[in-house]
C-alpha cells in the first residue's frame, strides 16, 4: 500500500509543479490573506484543486488537511480532530513570495501520515526540478540518490535557516531575539523563504539545522519525514519529537540538535 502511495505522491507533485511552471506569468494575480505580506495568487489554489481532485479520486477515504482550504482558524486543533488512517497534508506552493517574485524557491508540499505519524514526504521544486522523497524506513532521496544530513559537530561550523510565520512580519517580531542569539555564534544564516525545502536543505547538508515559530502542519509534514529519513532530528524548541501539533521546530544533522536549542531558547 504505501510504496503506490509514496509513488502516487511524487508523480502528483510533478504533476502540480508542471501546471505552476506552466503559469508562471500569472505569478502577480494574487490576494492579501491576513495582511500585506500573507498572500495568495490564483496559481496556490488552483494548484490546491489539482492536488484534491486526484487524490479525492484514487482514495476517496482518505482525508486531507490543505493550505488554503483549512487556512483559516487553528490548523493544531484541525489537525489533532482529525480521524486516524491515512491522512493527506498539503501545501499547493510553499514559498508563495517567492513565486510571486519569481525567486526559484518555492515547492508543492505533500506529506502523508497514517495514524497522525508522519510517513511519506514529498517536496518538488518546480523550477530546479528537486524531487525530495522519502518513506518511513526508507531512507530520503533527491531525484532517485540518496541523502544524507550534514557532518558539522557544532553550532560554530553550522549553517543554519529560518524564517518568519505570516503574522510575525513586524518590528517586534518573535524571530529577531533569536536570530540576534545566533548572529556571530554559527556560520552564518540564511532565510530563504519556502520552509519545506529549507528543511529538504537541512536533510540533504546544504544548511546543517533549521528553526521556526508558527509553522503550520502543511509546512512541516512532508519535511519532517525527509529530515529524519536523511538521519537528521526533528524536535520542538523543548527537543520532544515534532508531531506538528506544535508551534517550534528544530530540524538539524542530530550533532548539533542540542547545543543549537540551548543557545536558541
Ligand atoms: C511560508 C514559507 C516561509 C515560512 C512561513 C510560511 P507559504 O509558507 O514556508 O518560509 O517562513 O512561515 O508560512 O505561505 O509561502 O506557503
Ligand atoms: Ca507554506
Ligand atoms: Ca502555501
Amino acid at each position: 500500500m504505501e510504496d503506490q502511495l509514496y509513488d502516487f505522491a511524487c508523480r502528483l507533485a510533478e504533476e502540480a509543479g508542471q501546471y505552476i511552471r506552466s503559469r508562471m506569468d500569472d505569478r502577480t494575480n494574487m490576494e492579501q490573506k491576513t495582511n500585506g505580506s500573507d498572500l495568495v495568487t490564483v496559481v496556490d489554489k488552483a494548484s490546491e484543486a489539482l492536488l484534491m481532485e486526484r487524490i479525492q479520486a484514487s482514495y476517496p477515504d482518505h482525508w486531507i488537511l490543505s493550505e488554503e482550504t483549512d487556512g483559516e482558524g487553528n490548523s493544531y486543533d484541525k489537525l489533532r480532530g482529525k480521524p486516524g488512517g491515512y491522512g493527506w497534508i498539503l501545501d499547493p506552493i510553499d514559498g508563495t513570495t517567492n513565486f510571486i517574485h519569481g525567486v526559484p524557491h518555492f515547492a508543492v508540499s505533500i506529506g502523508i501520515v497514517k495514524d497522525k505519524e508522519p510517513v511519506i514526504g514529498v517536496i518538488y521544486s518546480p523550477l530546479t526540478g528537486e524531487l525530495f522523497a522519502a518513506r518511513k524506513g526508507h531512507g530520503a532521496y533527491v531525484n532517485g540518490q540518496a541523502i544524507r544530513v550534514g557532518e558539522e559537530a557544532a553550532v560554530g561550523q553550522a549553517l543554519l535557516g529560518t524564517g518568519f510565520y505570516a503574522g510575525d512580519w513586524l518590528p517586534d517580531s518573535d524571530a529577531l531575539p533569536e536570530v540576534a542569539r545566533m548572529v556571530g555564534r554559527c556560520r552564518n544564516l540564511r532565510m530563504t523563504g519556502a520552509a519545506s525545502l529549507d528543511m529538504c536543505w537541512v536533510a540533504m547538508g546544504r544548511l546543517t539545522g533549521y528553526w521556526h515559530r508558527g509553522l503550520h502542519p502543511w509546512d512541516s509534514a512532508a519535511g519532517t519525514v525527509i529530515v529524519r529519513e536523511a538521519g537528521g532530528t526533528v524536535t520542538d524548541y523543548e527537543g520532544n519529537p515534532y508531531d506538528m501539533t506544535q508551534s517550534t521546530i528544530v530540524a538539524t544533522n542530530g550533532r548539533i540538535h542540542q547545543e543549537l536549542i540551548q543557545q536558541l531558547c
